[in-house]
């Protein structure tokens, strides 16, 4: 498969690329969709999201990021951001593995903001900054590969 073309033609149908359409092509091509992102991320004319588009953060559900606390951190985001996501400026929603499971920890999976992928510290501190006080113990912990150092 050329992800380029195929990505492209998705882009002129829709103007953007769909998260959906993407997980969708990931499942029938059994191209990742950590590929199909970072193929979209590269190429300038490829939109992960549409024009003038509120904030899309989409939180892992599966199993690895499920066992390393991502409902919990869904019902964290639901509650500090409720405003926003009752405005329209923030469409909180949950994506399929991103092909980056080795990088979820205990209490911090691996989540989307505007399909760009955030995980260990990046989420911590996303947390930390922005939301949930549950995370600071664990934005502080070391993780395994700073206790190996
Ligand atoms: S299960 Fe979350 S990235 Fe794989």
């Amino acid at each position: 498969m050329n992800a380029v073309r195929v990505l492209k033609k998705l882009r002129d149908k829709f103007g953007y690329l769909p998260r959906r359409r993407l997980e969708r092509l990931a499942h029938n091509s059994g191209v990742s969709i950590g590929e199909l992102h970072g193929v979209a991320s590269f190429y300038q004319g490829l939109r992960l999201t549409p024009p003038d588009a509120v904030v899309e953060i989409g939180v892992c559900r599966d199993m690895t990021c499920f066992l390393n606390g991502a409902p919990e951190f869904h019902r964290c985001l639901a509650r500090d951001l409720d405003l926003q996501i009752r405005t329209g400026k923030v469409v909180l929603g949950q994506v399929s593995c991103l092909g980056l499971c080795n990088r979820a920890r205990e209490g911090l999976p691996v989540f989307t903001v505007d399909d760009v992928a955030h995980w260990g510290i990046e989420a911590a501190e996303f947390q930390r900054d922005i939301l949930c006080e549950p995370f600071d113990r664990l934005a502080k912990e070391p993780s395994d590969d700073q206790r190996r150092a």
